[in-house]
């Protein structure tokens, strides 16, 4: 699956984002070893802290389908903005090393990244 391929799947999952709060909608697509995707999109609550991000979501839900290696995650949001620190270092749990393909509102690919470069000198399973 192309790079363009994966954005254009978080394009459309984010189009499912319940950010009632924020209206700021985010889609995520993990893509895993096995070449299935898994999309997460952002689930807001009327109790604030309760939110979760997208990227986690599309983790939990690749997670529960029993994938755990993966290849690259694609995040569209308003402006091609970078994921928040606690979903770097949930995907960094998996593969610290993740291609991160970074894209905007329309899609358009403005970034791509290794995890590392998101997230140097890590916590992870290595650390305990
Ligand atoms: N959000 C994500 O889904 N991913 C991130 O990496 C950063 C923030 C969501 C959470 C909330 O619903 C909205 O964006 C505004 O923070």
């Amino acid at each position: 699956m192309t790079d363009q391929e994966l954005v254009d799947r978080a394009l459309a999952v984010r189009e499912c984002a319940y950010a009632p709060y924020s209206q700021f909608s985010v889609g995520a697509v993990l893509l895993g070893k096995s070449g299935e995707i898994y999309a997460g999109t952002n689930v807001e609550n009327a109790s604030y802290g309760l939110t979760i991000c997208a990227e986690r979501s599309a983790v939990f839900s690749a997670i529960a389908a029993g994938e755990r290696e993966f290849e690259a995650v694609a995040i569209v949001v308003k402006g091609a903005g970078s994921p928040c620190g606690a979903c770097r270092q949930v995907l960094s749990e998996f593969h610290p090393s993740l291609r991160v393909i970074l894209a905007d509102e329309h899609g358009k690919i403005a970034d791509v990244l290794s995890l590392a470069d998101l997230l140097p000198r890590s916590f992870g399973p290595h650390s305990l």
